[in-house]
Formats: structure tokens, sequence, C-alpha cells
């Protein structure tokens, strides 16, 4: 299982937001949308061996997680717009625990480094981070794995001491800054060809 943790520093955590204005008001819950698809979309299909964690620390009741799970999603479409719409449901749900708030999409009030302890029990934690080791160096990819990365922002360091504390691998994807879409989908890429290796 690949799965991705994307922060959402500001990200909205009410469901009273416009679906015409997706990268103002929200927190830049466009960025999340569009990591969403990278996770998922292939050209004819859905990725069903991952899972993306969507956490949102903006206001007005930070933090909101959602979990989108590849093998269960069934009302995912390409446009941003209406995937906007599931999470705008998901928001507007009160959860205690996890709740299921659409087939494959969860939501909870799991703060950051609740889903980090949960996710490193039974998988390697990567840190993607520019500085990291070149991701083209690694000897090999464990079967499962999560990659932790920021959305418009890095990781303040208290999220890095967070990530810490599990003995993440820093993993650079490359020279140059990316937005975080761009890194799942280069990130998924990468072990693409390494399966096809073996
Ligand atoms: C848009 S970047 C955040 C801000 C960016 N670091 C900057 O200086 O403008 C989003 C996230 O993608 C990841 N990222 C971006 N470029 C990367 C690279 N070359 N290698 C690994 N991770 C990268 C990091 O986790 C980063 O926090």
């Amino acid at each position: 299982m690949r799965r991705f943790v994307v922060l959402g520093h500001r990200a909205t955590t009410s469901p009273e937001f416009s679906l015409d204005d997706l990268s103002g008001a929200t927190g830049r819950l466009d960025i999340l949308l569009r990591c969403i698809n990278s996770s998922f979309f292939l050209s004819h299909s859905i990725r069903k061996d991952v899972e993306i964690h969507l956490i949102l620390q903006g206001p007005p009741s930070p933090t909101k997680t959602i979990r989108f799970v590849g093998s269960e999603l069934k009302y995912l479409n390409p446009d941003e717009r209406s995937t906007a719409a599931l999470i705008r449901s998901s928001l507007s749900q009160r959860a205690e625990g996890e709740k299921k708030t659409s087939p494959g999409i969860y939501m909870s009030s799991r703060k950051y480094s609740d889903v980090i302890s949960l996710l490193a029990k039974d998988s390697q934690i990567y840190y993607l981070k520019e500085q990291g080791h070149d991701v083209r160096r690694l000897p090999s990819f464990e079967q499962d794995i999560t990659f932790v990365l920021g959305d418009d922002r890095d990781l303040t360091p208290e999220e890095e001491q967070v990530l810490f504390e599990y003995d993440p691998i820093e993993v650079s994807l490359g020279p140059e800054s990316l937005h975080a879409d761009h890194c799942i989908t280069i990130v998924h890429n990468e072990l693409d060809r390494r399966l096809e290796k073996n």
C-alpha cells in the first residue's frame, strides 16, 4: 500500500465554502484536491493500492483528517469541484472516531501526530524534502510505505519533530522545489518503474 499524508496548514475545517472559490477562502484546499487527483487517477482507472490522508489544520475547528481509500472509492471524478463537494459533505458531518462519509472517504478529528503514529505501526515513513536523499539512489522501497509532504508550505519545525520520532527516510525528488501534487506523481512514477523491473 502506498500512502500519502499531506499537511493542509491552513485548509478550512468548515463546510461553509464556495465551490467557485477553491483557491481563495478555503486555505488552499485546491492544492489538496490536486493531490487527490495525483494520488489516484491513471488514464483509464483508479489506483486501488493507494490511500491519502489530508490533514486540515485551518479554522474554525482544527484538526480534521480526511482519508481517501483507493480500493473503496466510488464517486471520485477528476474534476476538482466535485471532489471539493465530497470534502464539504464530509466536513458537514459529526464524527466520533473515524466516520465513513462516502464510499472510500473517511473523516475524523485525528491530529497529524495521531495519524503518523498509526501509520508508522505498519509502514516505513518517508519524508519528502528537497534536501533529502536522491530518490533514484535509494536501493529499495518496502511494500507498505507512507510519504509525508507539505502543501504550499513546508512542515514546521514542530511537525518535523513529530516525524523524526519515527526515523523517517528523507527523500528528494530532484533539485527543484515542486508542487505537492507533482511530487505525488513523481513518487508513483518512481515506484511504478521499480515494480516493472521486478
Ligand atoms: C510547494 S512545496 C512547499 C514549499 C517549498 N518548499 C518552497 O520552498 O517553496 C510542497 C512540499 O512538496 C515537497 N517537495 C517539494 N519539492 C520537493 C523535492 N524536490 N523533493 C522532495 N520533496 C519536495 C515538500 O514536502 C514540500 O513541503
